[in-house]
């Protein structure tokens, strides 16, 4: 289960990347847009702001991030699926896009495949994903989860997909034209380390709140925090620098 409102308390570093894809995309008039895994909305309110004419539609899984969405964007069709599976009773799109979404989802091949098959012949596939694994907090949680008994760990084996920036790009050759990709390292400027933990319980610490007990849980957490202190030293005005990379991709299906 997501925790939205967590999710959302980190609002203002987890919208940019959103806006950084949509101003890449501003020469475009996008008629038809699908936001795959739209979460809380965050994503789709970057787009209607950017193509306030179009017919958009936000999916995802969760029913409590696709409440607070609701909630917030009125006017949008939402729709509760598992973006995983093929999605083409939605109809057709000019633009689908995916933000901070794909590594919930274990075969990036397929769902770009099934991308494309919704996109009409000048679509354009566009998406964000956070490159977590090559980070030191994914090294701190998988540290902090190592001194977990087995029976937890078994299932956290790749919990998360995050190919290689050459594999996402033979994966969008395979179907798409023309393909543009790049990484933005954002660098958030955090209360302490304590922010960090809050920040990644929003998402990277989400699934163990699912499969650990209280107690478990608030041991495991208390090492990760102290990973965190080792991992991330406050800076000399007492903040803490947290920088987060994350890999954008264009494809068109017209070169
Ligand atoms: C990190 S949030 C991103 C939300 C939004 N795109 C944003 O930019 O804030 C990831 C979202 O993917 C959704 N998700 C995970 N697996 C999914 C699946 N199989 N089908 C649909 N949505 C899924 C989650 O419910 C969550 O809302």
């Amino acid at each position: 289960m997501w925790n939205a409102p967590l999710y959302n308390k980190f609002g203002t570093e987890r919208i940019q990347p959103s806006v950084d894809l949509v101003n890449r995309l501003s020469g475009y008039d996008f008629k038809r847009i699908l936001d795959v895994g739209c979460g809380t909305g965050m994503s789709t309110v970057t787009l209607a702001n950017a193509w306030n004419a179009a017919a958009i539609s936000g999916a995802d899984l969760s029913a409590e991030m696709l409440e607070l969405a609701s909630a917030s964007l009125p006017d949008i069709r939402f729709i509760q699926r598992d973006c995983s599976k093929p999605l083409d009773d939605l109809g057709k799109f000019d633009l689908i896009f995916s933000n901070a979404f794909m590594q919930w989802i274990p075969d990036h091949d397929k769902f770009i495949a099934n991308c494309c098959g919704m996109l009409d012949e000048c679509g354009v596939f566009a998406a964000q994903i956070p490159l977590f694994d090559s980070m030191p907090a994914s090294k701190c949680i998988k540290d902090a989860a190592a001194d977990l008994p087995n029976e937890y760990l078994k299932d956290f084996k790749e919990r998360f997909t995050i190919h290689s920036p050459e594999e996402y790009y033979l994966i969008l050759k395979k179907y798409f034209g023309d393909v543009q990709m790049w990484t933005t390292d954002y660098y958030h400027e955090m209360d302490g380390c304590e922010s960090v933990l809050e920040f990644l319980k929003g998402t990277a610490l989400r699934p163990y709140f699912e499969a650990l007990d209280r107690e478990t849980m608030d041991a495991f957490l208390s090492k990760a925090l102290k990973n965190l202190r080792a991992a991330y030293p406050s800076a000399a005005n007492g903040k803490t620098l947290f920088p987060f990379k994350r890999l954008f991709l264009i494809a068109k299906k017209q070169t």
